[in-house]
């Protein structure tokens, strides 16, 4: 019953280089530390990823809003990179890793893996972010702009949300 937990926001793990590319959705994905920059994403050795990311010991986060919703769903549901034929992700170089990093994307936030653990069924990557792009309108100073931007979230199976453009300020 892991959607009592829900919702959680959705992000797609990119891996691989060269014409060995993919991408996948993961919503299981936590920062751990700011200094170093550390995230931690638990993926399914069933995923294609998983097979890609413990080869590379690279990925990119991409951060996508509610205009790839559709190819969130379709790189969420298949599994192997002849999926990314029918979505219209488009790949660019990212600075500091092979791995690249998906155009539309809010953000690309470039990884190392430094860790990997497995925990159930599961195996724990951890990365650090050594480079990050990020779209300035909808980041202006370094913050998510809610009004700019609908950050998607899953919600529970095929349903998914996104935040409100009201913003409850405690300062
Ligand atoms: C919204 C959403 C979130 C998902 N989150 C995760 C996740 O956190 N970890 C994971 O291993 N799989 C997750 N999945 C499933 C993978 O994205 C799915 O198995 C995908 O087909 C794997 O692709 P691949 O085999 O090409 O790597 C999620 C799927 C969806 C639709």
């Amino acid at each position: 019953m892991y959607y009592l937990l829900y919702p959680k926001r959705t992000y797609l793990i990119v891996s691989g280089k060269g014409n060995k590319r993919n991408v996948m959705a993961a919503d299981w994905l936590m920062p751990l530390s700011d200094k170093p920059f550390l995230v931690g994403v638990a993926i399914s050795p069933k995923n294609f990823s998983y097979q890609l990311i413990s080869e590379n010991k690279e990925f990119v986060i991409s951060v996508p809003t509610l205009e790839m919703l559709d190819d969130v769903w379709i790189v969420g549901r298949n599994h192997g990179p002849e999926k990314l034929k029918e979505t219209k992700l488009t790949f660019v170089p990212s600075v500091k890793i092979e791995t690249p990093g998906i155009k539309e994307a809010a953000a690309n936030l470039e990884c190392k893996v430094i860790d990997t653990k497995k925990y159930g069924n599961y195996t724990f990557f951890v990365g650090e972010v050594i480079h990050y792009t990020y779209n300035k309108e909808i980041f202006p100073n370094n913050r998510p702009d809610v009004k700019k931007a609908k950050f998607l979230a899953h919600s529970s199976w095929a349903e998914f949300v996104v935040n409100a453009e009201k913003l409850y300020s405690k300062g």
